[in-house]
Order: structure tokens, then sequence, then C-alpha cells
């Protein structure tokens, strides 16, 4: 007879997932925290406040992106779903709660299915079930995983694969995550399948640097959210109102540079480590980069797609654009 574990033992193999995402949270900002310049997950931003902060961001004044993306769609959407064609699968990253996808749906013909790929259930479990209210006769083929990582699609279909990547949230990666990122969607849609992806183009400094550092405050406290998220959920002694918000553009890469600026020296503790941060020193939390339309194209081009068509605002501040994959 096997005798009777330890209770501790027991205890340490039990499955709870609320721990182990605590754990891997944690992991990943010792691990940005460690870097000589520092920095912080970008997609720890959004939770519950974070993704509330986010909408209101999306509403400002100097936010330009999602009503240009949104102006571009509405524009051109008949066009976009003649270049993606009858009988399409669309697989969105990102659980399509948004307009555009509803725009999109309206404007092809006879989509196969649509296929919302999101990290989160709950999210995507929700807005599935709104969609399939608005369209009963659409098959919807929800897949609950992390797009950065490879993940398979539960639908075969006569038309093309289309992956529909808008928001510009490529603009989040570095340019070798975003190439792979890219790669693994051209392998996904496999040759003559398509991508629709927004992407947010190059600009004056002065329509860039307000978009991520508004006036009435709301991106200060969406970064900030951060600091708050990790003391609440992580424990410790950080103190958000001892960082300050600062936004920037650094032209030679080409991206947004979001930071939380230490207001003083001090030292901090979170998850049972502690960090020193000198006085105006800056931990990165997010990059937003902005191309130019050949830097996007070489890029798509490492990936494996061919630009075929780039839709845009009179003014180009923005694009949806059709890529293929060869
Ligand atoms: C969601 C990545 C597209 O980069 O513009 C907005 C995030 N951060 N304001 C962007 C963001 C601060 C946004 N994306």
């Amino acid at each position: 007879m096997t005798p009777p574990l330890a209770p501790e033992l027991v205890r340490a193999t039990v499955h709870d997932p609320h721990a182990e995402a605590r754990a891997r949270f944690a992991a990943a900002v010792h691990a940005g925290l460690a870097k000589p310049h520092k920095r912080l997950p970008t997609e720890y931003l959004y939770d519950e406040r974070g993704s509330a902060l986010f909408d209101a961001i999306c509403d400002l004044p100097e936010y330009y992106p999602t009503r240009t993306e949104l102006a571009i769609m509405r524009a051109h959407v008949d066009a976009m779903a003649a270049a993606l064609g009858p009988n399409a699968t669309i697989i969105e990253y990102g659980s399509g709660s948004s307009i555009k996808t509803r725009l999109l749906l309206d404007a092809l013909e006879r989509p196969a299915a649509y296929v919302p790929v999101d990290i989160s259930a709950e999210h995507l479990a929700a807005a599935s079930a709104r969609l399939a209210r608005e369209y009963p006769e659409l098959r919807i083929a929800p897949v609950a995983a992390d797009f950065t990582r490879p993940f398979d699609v539960p639908v075969r279909g006569v038309g093309r694969r289309v992956v529909y990547f808008p928001g510009s949230t490529i603009g989040n990666f570095e340019p070798d995550a975003a190439t792979a990122l890219l790669r693994q969607m051209a392998r996904l849609v496999g040759p003559g399948g398509s991508v629709l992806i927004g992407v947010d183009l190059r600009k004056s400094v002065d329509i860039l640097e307000p978009a991520y550092d508004d006036a009435a405050g709301v991106t200060a406290e969406f970064n900030l959210n951060l600091l708050r998220r990790i003391a609440r959920e992580l424990g410790g002694d950080l103190d958000p109102s001892r960082f300050r918000h600062r936004a920037y553009f650094d032209a030679e890469h080409g991206r947004i540079v979001m930071t939380l600026v230490s207001r003083c020296t001090q030292l901090v503790h979170v998850a049972g480590r502690r960090y020193r941060f000198d006085e105006g020193e800056a931990v990165i939390t997010e990059y937003s980069h902005k191309y130019t339309r050949e830097g996007f194209a070489a890029l798509a081009g490492a990936a494996g797609l061919r630009v075929a068509q780039v839709w845009t605002d009179p003014a180009e501040w923005f694009s949806v654009q059709h890529l293929v994959a060869g």
C-alpha cells in the first residue's frame, strides 16, 4: 500500500490557475526589471481598468488611430471585401467586439466562418455570443489562445483564409517579433491566403506625441495603472505616485516609447525582490511602432507576405493593408 502523501505535497500538486497566472506575471515583471534598461510587460496593461482606460483613450481628441482606421474601413470596406473574395474564413486576432469587425462581415460575400482568437476565454465567449445573435447565419468558431504562439483553427472552409488584425496592435511588437508574428499568420492562412491588417504610419511628432500624452491625462492613468496592478496583485511596497508618465517619439527606431519615470531615487520591493530606481530613471512599458509604407512592405516581405493593396485616409495617417501569402 502507498503511504498517504504529506499535506504540503498534496497542496503543491493541486492545480491553481490563479496562482499560476500570478507566478507568470511575477516572472515577467522580474525579467523586465532585471534588465539594464528596465522594462515592464506590455500585455499586463490590459486588466479590467486598463481595458476601460484604453477604451477612453480611443475617444480622446488627440488619439487619432481608432477613428482614422474606422473612417478608412467605412470608405473602403467594399473594395476590401472584393479583394478578399467570397467564402472567406475570417480569423480575427482579438475577440472581435469592434464595429470594424461588423463592417467587414457585412461587406463580405458569404463568409464561410468567423474565428475570433483571444487569450481571454471570458471576453471571447461574451463577444461571440453577441455576434451570434447579430449574425445567426454565420458559423462562429472561437479559439481561446495566445495568438503570439502557434494555434490551430478548427475550420476547413472552401474559400481563402484571412487573418484580420485591426488596431495597429502590430505596432506593439519590435521588428523581430513583428516579423515572427506575420510569418506565423502567413503559415496559418497558407499559400494564397490573406492578412488584412491595420498599420499606423509615420507622421509629425506634433501629432504623434500628444496622442500618447493627452491633455486630460487618460494615457498617463492607463500607464500608471500597470504599477497599481503590480502593487495589488504581486505585493510589496511599490508606490505608483512615485512615478510619472512620459511618452516620446524615438525617431531612430520610428516608435513611440511609453515609459514610467521614477520621481526619486528609491528602493522598491516587488513580489519578494528588491529593485533600485534612480531619480529620472525610465521604465519602458510599451512601444508603438509607426511605419513608412516601404518599411512595412519590407517587414511583410521578410515574413513571406506581399503587399497587395493599401487603403489610407486622405492625410495618410493610418493604413489598412491587404497582404497575400506567397
Ligand atoms: C492598442 C497597441 C494599438 O499603440 O496606439 C494607446 C496602445 N497605448 N495609447 C497604440 C496605446 C497608449 C495602442 N495599441
